[in-house]
């Protein structure tokens, strides 16, 4: 319940807006491959365990100009998925082990919904928070909490897997790393090239597997407002799974098993629509295949078998990339513009900061709000709702199950600028700037008074969730 007639404003979903959706192209791409036998005869089969070929080689060769790799992706390093969050379900199956497989470490704050598969695997009661700063993930506290958890392990005699058996296309990882390394959702930082290095280096030296969901690399803009918009055709950073194939010797180095030590889970989510339900993921040829060979797979074929002609044809006549640079990109750099010039008029004079403000590349769907002391981002979302109808992602929804104490996100909010209409993008920080002002002089005065807070935030707390 809430008393206000506002229009609802929702800044906690993080889907694209439905004006960005191409259904024109995807209607050409069906049409191109439903009228021609030898394209809809294997779109309408099962198809092979690594995915449809030409998706496969289409998908190299676009990463290939993105990322601009030494040397070319291979289309052995693609196995097309059922998007990002069904591939990290598949992985566990295949390389995880619920009891030899110590934990898995999530940089905190982490996108939410990534808990659930985890603990879905058998991981319940052993997620780790690894905390972020400025320049991305944690490495000593990671390294130092991987020893710890190590020497637990040895002391219980955890050893070797019990609960899988030996397959020549897999191996089960000791630990496993979870991280968005490009325009963090929901922090919105990206992690810096040392930072990635040294997480390759960690990985190594305590067998773990990185599974970095790189869903947002393509939507990226300049942050320099005062030119106009250049098209951003190529990645800033190397991912962490590229870093892998080069560092010290890569992958292939001597004594290393071939397998590798990160994954990167891609998907057409964010640049087509999320409901095709159609990723890809990029790992050593080694991991690839073990990845193509999960059961689930093996049952007839890779998923999103039909959709995966349509993403061919998407690709291989440049539709994706001109829909990503012509329309996507220049979108939400104004979408986010727009965010940000209310952020600055409305919330800084407020004491709220924002992470990395320095950027020169921004991206992504997302901006991570720290609100001034002493609000509380749960009564601030309780009360943006109920007063001003303006809905928000609280931090602490976004802290690793089972290991909240260690990253203190009570102070954070998740603001989403890629759903709701462009022209309510302001008004809704507009409405949150009055919230915080209400709230903090409220606050002044309960300093003096001893004064209940304003409504019923245990009830509101409650309807929220
Ligand atoms: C970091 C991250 N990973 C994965 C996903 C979901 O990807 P998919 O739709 O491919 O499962 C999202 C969507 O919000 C996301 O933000």
């Amino acid at each position: 319940m809430n008393g206000t007639s506002k229009a609802v404003i929702d800044l906690l979903k993080g889907w694209p807006n439905p004006t960005l959706l191409p259904a024109a192209q995807i209607k050409n791409a069906s049409t191109m491959a439903l009228s021609n036998p030898a394209v809809s005869t294997p779109a309408l089969l099962y198809g092979p365990d690594f995915g449809y070929e030409p998706l496969r080689e289409q998908i190299a060769k676009w990463l290939t100009q993105f990322y601009r790799p030494p040397t070319p992706i291979s289309t052995g390093r693609i196995c097309i998925t059922g998007g990002a969050s069904q591939n990290m379900a598949c992985i566990l199956q295949v390389f995880s082990d619920p009891i030899y497989t110590r934990n898995v470490w999530m940089v905190s704050p982490t996108y939410f919904l990534a808990m659930r598969i985890f603990e879905d695997s058998g991981f319940h009661g052993r997620l780790r928070s690894v905390p972020e700063d400025e320049q991305g993930i944690d490495i000593r506290y990671l390294r130092k909490a991987m020893h710890k958890s190590e020497e637990k392990a040895i002391a219980e005699g955890n050893t070797k897997p019990t609960l899988k058996p030996v397959r020549p296309w897999s191996k089960i990882y000791r630990h496993f790393i979870y991280a968005v390394p490009t325009f963090s959702n929901p922090s919105s930082v990206t992690m810096s090239l040392e930072r990635r290095q040294e997480l390759v280096r960690v990985a190594r030296e305590f067998d773990a597997c990185i599974i970095t969901d790189d869903v947002y690399d393509q939507l990226q803009w300049s942050g320099n407002t005062s030119i106009s918009q250049p098209r951003m055709e190529h990645a800033i950073l190397p991912r962490v799974v590229d870093i892998d194939r080069t560092l010290d010797g890569g992958t292939d180095r001597k004594g290393a098993d071939g397998f590798g030590n990160t994954v990167s889970n891609g998907t057409f989510s964010k640049m087509v629509g999320p409901g095709c339900r159609t990723g890809w993921s990029e790992s050593t040829e080694k991991f690839a295949w073990g990845n193509s060979q999960v059961g689930s797979t093996r049952s007839g074929g890779a998923p999103s078998q039909l959709i995966s002609t349509f993403m061919a044809d998407l690709l291989g006549s440049g539709g994706l990339q001109s829909h990503i640079f012509n329309s996507l990109q220049p979108t939400y750099a104004r979408r986010y513009q727009n965010m940000m010039a209310a952020i600055e008029k409305h919330l800084t004079p407020l004491g709220v900061t924002l992470p990395q403000t320095s950027r020169s590349v921004i991206g992504g769907y997302f901006i991570w709000l720290t609100l001034p002391e002493p609000l509380q981002a749960e009564e601030v979302a309780v009360l943006a709702r109920r007063d001003e109808n303006l809905i928000l992602a609280p931090g602490h929804i976004f802290a690793v199950t089972g290991d909240e104490e260690v990253v203190n996100l009570d102070q954070q909010v998740r603001v989403c600028f890629s759903w709701e209409q462009e022209d309510q993008l302001g008004e809704g920080i507009r409405r949150l700037g009055h919230v915080i002002s209400s709230l903090q002089s409220f606050k002044g005065q309960q300093g003096k008074t001893n004064d209940e807070p304003p409504g019923d935030s245990t009830s509101l707390v409650e309807q929220y969730r």
